[in-house]
């Protein structure tokens, strides 16, 4: 009873004074009364300022609409931690939504996944039992979710990996977002089998190079597509057993897909291009494949009637990251296959490039990700 009193109390001051003072002066109590009852506080390290940079953006254009912005450090909720960020990743989505052609509403903190430090955490008893290591304070983590682009993110428990020692921090964000999304499509937007026949779209890409690798860890045959030589050499050694340029032409690209495969087309294509490479996807999928549409690097494809299915039996899914992760058990699952395909040499990252943490080095990396002169991941370094 006197420990609920107290609790009240502490929560109360704590929103009387901000929460990070709350940290440095109360935690040490708090810690006391929430051990006995299973209530909402946390455990913090105590240097945990009360505002940081960010990359905001305030309104929908190209990249020079990002700006570096001065804003609150955000507050954990119960079900939360507060991760220190030290690189984060730059994904194509980062442009559909500063664009608008994804809804996301204004003003906001750009960015998605992030590798840092736990400053602060929900005690162990709010911690979700999965197969991962139960996360602790000062722990080097990584996450695909969360506000990333700036000093200090929050994520929910279930969603953050403590980083295993053998990933180098800057590598980190590749297996964050990119991998997760590429680890989710092949598991099960289209389960590969040994033996498959696979067509990685971008394959020299950010989501396309692990996809790639993952397919040829995974026992798979891959065809991988590109726009010029020098990202063909990239594609290959990351897993394409064959590319076909973009720059040939479609007929061409098909000809030879087909005497690959015995003229029967790939069981499965894993397509983040969108438009410009849609209707080709059904000519080079063979009769009850599957067509995953990921992404839409060269606009959203169009929309289309079931009946286009038929002719092949095919199927056609549009999956996203979220709901393969929502659950913590599916993310440890997933985190754990990531690493596990790292320890057994199937999985390397691709960082490409390491730009600033400013306005100009986010616009950077923002034109170059759409120029299509990058190969594997970009990574901002925030601290
Ligand atoms: N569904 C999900 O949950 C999810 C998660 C992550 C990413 N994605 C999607 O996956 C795709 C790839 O993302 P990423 O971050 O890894 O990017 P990325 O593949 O590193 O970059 C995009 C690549 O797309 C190709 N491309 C073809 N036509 C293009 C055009 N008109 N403009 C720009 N690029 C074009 C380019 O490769 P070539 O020069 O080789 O053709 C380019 O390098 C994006 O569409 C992204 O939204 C989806």
């Amino acid at each position: 009873m006197m420990a609920q009193f107290e609790l009240v109390m502490l929560l109360h001051f704590s929103r009387v004074v901000g929460q990070p003072v709350f940290y440095r002066l109360v935690q040490p109590v708090s810690l006391l009364v929430t051990t006995k009852c299973t209530v909402r506080t946390m455990s913090s390290l105590s240097e945990i300022p009360k505002s940081m940079k960010a990359i905001r953006v305030e309104k929908n254009g190209g990249p020079e609409v990002n700006v570096l912005k001065e804003i609150p450090v955000p507050q954990p909720k119960d079900n939360e931690v507060l991760i220190k960020v030290e690189y984060t990743g730059v994904n194509f989505i980062d442009n559909y939504q500063r664009s608008g052609l994804y809804n996301r509403p204004l003003p906001y903190t750009v960015g998605q996944d992030a590798v840092g430090t736990i400053v602060a955490l929900p005690f162990s008893a709010a911690l979700p039992s999965t197969s991962l290591p139960t996360l602790k304070l000062g722990q080097r983590v990584l996450t695909p979710v969360g506000e990333s682009f700036a000093e200090y993110l929050v994520a929910p428990v279930g969603k953050v990996a403590p980083l295993p020692d053998f990933v180098k921090p800057e590598d980190g964000p590749a297996y964050a977002t990119t991998a997760f999304t590429a680890a989710a499509l092949v598991k099960e937007s289209y389960p590969i089998q040994k033996g498959d026949w696979v067509l990685v779209r971008a394959a020299a890409g950010g989501v396309g190079t692990l996809l790639s690798q993952l397919s040829k860890h995974l026992g798979a045959s891959v065809i991988g597509t590109t726009s010029s030589p020098e990202k063909a050499k990239i594609a290959k050694e990351n897993g394409a057993d064959h590319v076909l340029l973009t720059t040939d032409s479609s007929e061409s690209n098909v000809k030879k897909l087909l005497e690959l495969t015995g003229g029967k087309g790939v069981h499965v294509v894993y397509d983040g291009v969108g438009k410009d490479t849609w209707e080709e996807d059904f000519e080079v999928i063979r009769p009850k494949g599957t067509i995953v549409t990921y992404g839409n690097a060269s606009g959203p494809v169009p929309p289309f009637a079931p009946l286009k299915l038929s002719p092949k039996c095919l199927k056609v899914t549009r999956p996203t990251l979220g709901p393969f992760i929502n659950d913590p058990q599916d993310f440890a699952l997933y985190a754990n296959f990531i690493f596990d395909t790292i320890k057994a040499g199937g999985l390397k990252s691709t960082t490409y490039k390491v730009y600033d943490f400013s306005a100009e080095g986010v616009a950077q990396a923002q034109t170059d990700i759409t120029s299509r002169s990058t190969i594997g991941k970009l990574v901002i370094k925030v601290a």
